[in-house]
């Protein structure tokens, strides 16, 4: 939690070396948070959250001390709130999470503490994918270390694990699998009443009863990503300004990058938020291999892809949104001029279809067909009509969307061919050999500077089996009643 400014290496929620003991955690400054939160109590807490400007880390940037006051605000005097921590990372090319857990597990818990603090919350859940086996392990001992020192009094916390499909990360479908049912997202309004089913229909996730302020019943749960809270700590015992002294005004302090790809190496570094991409990939990445010319980025499969001609773009929502695309979670696959864009782009609409879960048929359908065609346009069969067919099916896909999987899938390959329509064209005139779709899969660890992917993902079927035949069924349809 020690800042030595821009230009330098700034280490706020990522250690040099693993922070694995409580006391290790106190003499680096850990533990002050919790303590400033109980003094402060919880408006003043909110207060300086909000003015830190710290914007949620999950992939979406919102403001998280204006979520944390939405949820104060639904204070219910029957029940009280519960903290989520979203653990579940699974954008592919991401990593930063779990290094996170690995390196700095108390700043999580201890950011989670101060939430459930500031939001009136008896409980805290870790939710985390059940492939997450080391980070679960560190976090139980941290939350051992942290009851120890009674920073956990009044609140429960406990470490949950779920299934490793995308969608878990999703809030909504985090919930639900707390709730015991498949990671499928709920019907957006914002808040819905608690982790635990509560209101007329527990049976029915339809018939859910949703937080009204004043209404009583129970307030909703909050939902913040592991690195958002590994954040609070720091901004509750130093203060909104000196969180303020790196990054920029609508996107301050740091964010913790993963680099993959087509880059000399692989890994995971916190940088200043406003940091140049450019020098993102060079410093984390170490920038392209010898005789390669980087072309593209992509941040997770989340947002449109950025061409090199971008890479000065600073890390920062406002300065991804100014070229039409998105911070994100700051996982950036990188893309050489030795790569297919084409094989890239059937690739991501592969993973994306696949894990749609289809309670939104044009998401599955759509998101299937834009796959099958862009599959096609690269093996030997494809030809002109696959692409005007892929426009067409992108025109629809989100139509109608419950969660933003769909949006994903039409705005990162719309991007992909907008930006680079040759090897889509060269592919379906012959004039590029034919070639599998890549493999886009979640990471499953960095090794030595080399990501390794969750190969599973290649046998993983539309209906979520890894049956030699897929059923057909959409994984709402199989799983719904399992
Ligand atoms: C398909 C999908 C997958 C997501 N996966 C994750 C994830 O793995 N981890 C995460 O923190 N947020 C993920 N999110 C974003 C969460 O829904 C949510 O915005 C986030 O947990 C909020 O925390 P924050 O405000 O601290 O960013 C995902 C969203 C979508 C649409
Ligand atoms: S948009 Fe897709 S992934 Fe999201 S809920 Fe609908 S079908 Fe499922």
């Amino acid at each position: 939690m020690t800042q030595s400014g821009l230009g330098a290496d700034v280490r706020r929620v990522l250690p040099a070396a693993p922070i694995l003991d409580r006391r290790a955690y106190e003499l680096a400054g850990g533990g002050r948070g919790i303590a400033t939160a109980r003094k402060l109590g919880p408006d003043a807490t909110i207060k300086e959250l909000r003015a830190s400007g710290l914007r949620g880390r999950g992939g979406a940037g919102f403001p998280t001390g204006t979520k944390w006051q939405t949820v104060a605000g639904y204070a219910s005097p029957d029940v009280a709130a519960t903290v989520v921590v979203n653990g579940a990372e699974g954008e592919p090319g991401t990593f930063k999470d779990r290094a996170i857990m690995r390196s700095n597990p108390f700043a999580v818990v201890e950011g989670a503490l101060v939430a459930a603090h500031a939001v009136g919350a008896d409980r805290v859940v870790l939710a985390l994918k059940r492939s997450f086996d080391i980070e679960a392990e560190l976090l139980e001992a941290a939350l051992d270390g942290c009851t120890e020192a009674g920073w956990c009094e009044g609140v429960a916390v406990a470490v949950s694990r779920g299934p490793t499909d995308y969608l878990f990360g999703e809030e909504t479908a985090l919930l639900e699998v707390l709730d015991g049912r498949p990671p499928f997202p709920r019907l957006a309004p914002p808040f819905r009443q608690g982790v635990d089913e509560i209101g007329p229909e527990p049976d029915d996730p339809g018939g859910a009863v949703f937080a009204t302020p004043g209404a009583g019943g129970a307030p909703p749960t909050l939902v913040n990503n592991v690195e958002t809270l590994a954040n609070v700590p720091g901004i509750v015992a130093d203060g909104a300004a000196w969180f303020r002294t790196v990054g920029s005004d609508e996107s301050p302090g740091t964010v913790v990058c993963t680099v993959t790809g087509d880059t000399v190496r692989h890994g995971v570094e916190e940088l200043a938020m406003a940091t140049p991409l450019g020098e993102a990939i060079e410093r984390v990445g170490g920038g392209a291999a010898q005789d390669r010319r980087l072309v593209a980025a992509l941040s997770g499969v989340a947002n449109p892809a950025i061409p090199a001609a971008d890479f000065a773009v600073p890390l920062s929502h406002e300065g991804f949104r100014a070229i039409g695309s998105g911070l994100g979670a700051a996982g950036f696959i990188v893309f050489d001029d030795g790569t297919d864009l084409a094989a890239v782009a059937a690739g991501i609409s592969r993973f994306l279809a696949v894990e749609s879960c289809g309670q939104c048929t044009p998401c599955k359908l759509d998101g299937l067909a834009i796959s099958d065609h862009l599959r096609k346009v690269c093996g030997t069969e494809g030809n002109q009509l696959d692409l005007v067919a892929v426009e067409d099916r992108l025109a629809t896909v989100a139509d109608g969307a419950r969660c933003y999987l769909a949006t994903q899938h039409q705005v990162v390959v719309g991007s992909l061919l907008r930006l680079f329509p040759a090897p889509f064209t060269r592919h379906v005139e012959g004039r590029l050999d034919e070639v599998d779709p890549v493999l886009v899969a979640p990471l499953h660890d960095i090794v030595d500077g080399v990501a390794v992917l969750d190969d599973s993902q290649a046998t993983k079927q539309p209906d979520w089996s890894h049956d030699p035949v897929d059923s057909g069924k959409a994984p709402a349809e199989r799983l719904a009643a399992s």
